[in-house]
């Protein structure tokens, strides 16, 4: 009987010890302890093994590398950064558990993911009402942003992608007709489809059809038949990789040799896999390209690869960055135990030079940043460089500057010597270059065929 009594008073003592580490909420941001105070205690939730799986592999790993960077060197204010990893599964509602567990089990101090959109959208109201920070490293949804001011994201937003795509259409392929093959329950397809419609019909041209699918469909014959019959100049598919890679091969099938388009969500070495040979005349809007001789790209590229054994993709480039923008964010506000102060730091976020460009977040705290123009090379599994396109206001780098990228501009243009566009911007076609920007000063470097930086 005493055992008993004993056994129960002592469960009563361990679940009021746990009682007593629960957070409070100081100067209007809460206080997660972390891990016993010496160390800081990061959350990291993405797709580890479901159907987008590369998305959240790339972002662990991209994360990871900065992260160990981060700690060789010291840590941030002396104190080590310590990551704790859930997988979503790829599911919105799992998306909202594991952060609900991040923050009330784990008591991380900050968070980074997703990537879907759709599941950053369904995570990041938890983040936004307990207060702490949380930083997407690719989301591109507006919407994800707008929950809070304690959501904010690393990467440019989709009214930009979407756009920059229809340019590329209207301005570099000369199209007049395009149909859009979207997923219904994306938020990020749905966006896309919108943005890029939208941009395509003011420069003239014509979306002929929109077709649906969700992420549960096995084929796509029906949808492509109905695009096929109306022969447009090109297709947007804004999807991801796992429907992306069977709709280009099921289109080829079917005799549709139109150029295939899309966005970020295209990026994964899986879709080469899954597409072969079909992918030939495809472009996506990403952005970086592993290919840029820059030379801050290429020591990522190199660190990445002697870590993982892989040339690291976007989503790599973009959590490197997050997690990087993340502890120069710590190290300004003093330390991440006042959430408040934290968010207002990362929010503060100005000219961060990334991997992925320079990091300047907005009023909306979205990074406004360029995106590149990249065509699939399906022979060597590979994305190839085309152009890139700055948001309104921002200008290339001019031909003149002499730092490093400027000189990775020239290797650029001798590695797209046999694409048709980069011939016609060599030209010195004003009027596309000019068009694609509404902006003389990026034409000048569109003819050189600039990077990002
Ligand atoms: N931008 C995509 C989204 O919001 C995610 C993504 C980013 C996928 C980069 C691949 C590469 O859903």
């Amino acid at each position: 009987m005493t055992r008993i009594f004993l056994a129960i008073g002592l469960i009563t003592s361990i679940l009021f010890s746990f009682a007593c580490v629960q957070k409070g909420g100081e100067g209007g941001g809460a206080t997660n302890t972390g891990d016993g105070g010496d160390t800081i205690k990061v959350g990291v939730y993405g797709d580890m093994t479901g159907q987008t799986a590369s998305f959240g592999q790339s972002t662990k790993n991209g994360i990871q590398l900065a992260v160990d960077e981060i700690n060789a060197a010291g840590g941030v204010n002396g104190k080590k950064i310590v990551l704790v990893v859930e997988d979503d599964q790829g599911q919105p509602q799992q998306a909202t558990t594991v952060v609900q567990k991040l923050i009330n089990q784990d008591k991380v101090q900050a968070i980074l993911g997703e990537v879907a959109s759709t599941n950053s959208l369904a995570a990041a109201p938890v983040a936004q009402s307990a207060k702490i920070p949380m930083i997407t490293p690719s989301s591109t949804n507006p919407k994800v942003t707008e929950v809070g001011d304690y959501i904010s994201r690393v990467c440019f937003i989709d009214p930009f992608q979407g756009s920059a795509m229809a340019k590329f259409a209207a301005n570099t392929l000369k199209a007049k007709t395009a149909a859009i093959l979207g997923d219904v329950n994306s938020d990020y397809s749905k966006g896309l489809t919108q943005f890029f419609e939208e941009e395509f019909t003011r420069l003239g041209g014509r979306v002929v059809t929109k077709e649906a699918y969700t992420q549960n469909d096995p084929d796509f014959k029906a949808q492509l038949t109905k695009i096929r019959n109306l022969n447009p100049d090109v297709i947007y598919v804004p999807g991801y990789y796992s429907q992306v890679g069977i709709v280009a091969r099921q289109a080829r099938e079917l005799g549709m040799n139109q150029p295939l388009m899309g966005g970020d969500g295209w990026d994964s070495p899986e879709l080469f896999k899954l597409g072969g040979a079909a992918l030939k005349n495809a472009y996506i809007s990403n952005h970086y390209s592993a290919d840029n001789p820059a030379p801050e790209i290429q020591n990522f590229v190199k660190a990445y690869k002697a870590k993982f054994n892989v040339v690291p993709d976007s989503l790599a480039a973009l959590a490197y960055d997050a997690a990087k923008v993340l502890a120069d964010a710590i190290k300004r506000a003093g330390g991440a135990g006042d959430s408040a102060k934290l968010k207002d730091a990362i929010n503060a976020t100005k000219e961060f030079a990334g991997v992925t460009g320079k990091i300047t977040l907005d009023a909306s705290r979205n990074a406004v940043k360029p995106a590149v123009v990249l065509e699939l090379n399906p022979a060597e599994s590979k994305f190839t460089f085309k152009e890139t396109i700055y948001p309104e206001g921002m200008s290339a780098p001019t031909a003149t500057s002499t730092d490093a990228n400027s000189n990775s501009m020239m290797n650029m243009n001798s590695m797209n010597t046999n694409s048709m566009n980069s011939n016609s911007m060599m030209n010195g076609n004003m009027n596309s270059s000019t068009s694609m920007n509404g902006n003389p000063n990026s034409s000048m470097s569109m003819n050189s065929n600039s990077v990002n930086r």
